[in-house]
């Protein structure tokens, strides 16, 4: 584990991305996240890119990030073009000792966890708000499910000890569907399911399209608290 300190005006997420934009090098392919760490990210390689040149070839995890690549000239490839990655760079939602991480609140969790495991390194960005004891702490676990799978699912999951049920919308008028038409399902489970039992039991229900914990995945995690970054490695 290293520390690294900063005096700069930058708030935390701008410095843990432009942190964990300074490992890419010439001629990697880059995964880029998804969300406001990710951006920060996105627009650091761009800088990169301009200043010094700079020449990654960049993979998106969602839409957004896909946009906002394009906008700041970044070479994009298509996910279905690739089999593998060198880097895969994305914020997270909790985040454990032992660098299991909770993910998903948006609506890309599919691309997400298909780049990070095919990518030889996984860094994550976040400040110290998202460190938890154990994961689900903060936030439900999001389970995305095939639209005709939600009631099979939910019972699998009630099987469990999970309790939850669908996500609506942001308006609250209806149901929160995912970039690949997906419903999600937002979970909770008994305090005394570890990331590691979870991951398994969910890995086991059918009509499970992913689920939000990213165990074992992450190769580094960079916590950043008021301008200090933390480096932890697997
Ligand atoms: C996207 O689906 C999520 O997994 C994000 O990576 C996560 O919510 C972190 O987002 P922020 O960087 O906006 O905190």
């Amino acid at each position: 584990m290293t520390k690294q300190t900063s005096n700069s005006a930058l708030s935390d997420k701008q410095l843990v991305a432009n942190y964990a934009a300074s490992f890419v090098e010439n001629g990697m392919v880059v995964g880029l996240g998804t969300g406001s760490t990710a951006n920060y990210f996105i627009e650091q390689l761009a800088r990169r890119k301009q200043q010094e040149g700079l020449d990654v070839t960049a993979v998106a995890s969602s839409i957004v990030s896909t946009i906002k690549a394009q906008q700041l000239g970044l070479s994009l490839v298509a996910i279905e073009h690739i089999s593998q990655l060198d880097l895969y760079v994305d914020g997270a939602d909790e985040i454990t000792a032992d660098m299991s991480l909770l993910k998903g609140r948006g609506f890309d969790l599919v691309k997400e966890k298909l780049l990070a495991k095919a990518s030889d390194k996984f860094y994550v960005m976040a400040e110290q708000a998202k460190c938890v004891s154990r994961i689900g702490e903060k936030y439900p676990i999001p389970v995305e499910v095939a639209p005709f799978s939600w009631q099979m699912v939910l019972r699998s999951l009630e099987q469990i000890g999970g309790e939850g049920g669908l996500r609506p919308n942001n308006n609250g008028d209806g149901l929160a569907i995912t970039t690949h038409g997906s419903l999600v399902l937002d979970m909770t489970f008994d305090k005394s399911l570890d990331a590691n039992e979870l991951n398994a039991q969910l890995n086991n229900i059918p009509g499970i399209v992913e689920h939000g914990i990213f165990y074992q995945l992450a190769t580094d995690v960079f916590i950043a608290n008021h301008g200090v970054i933390e480096h932890r490695d697997s």
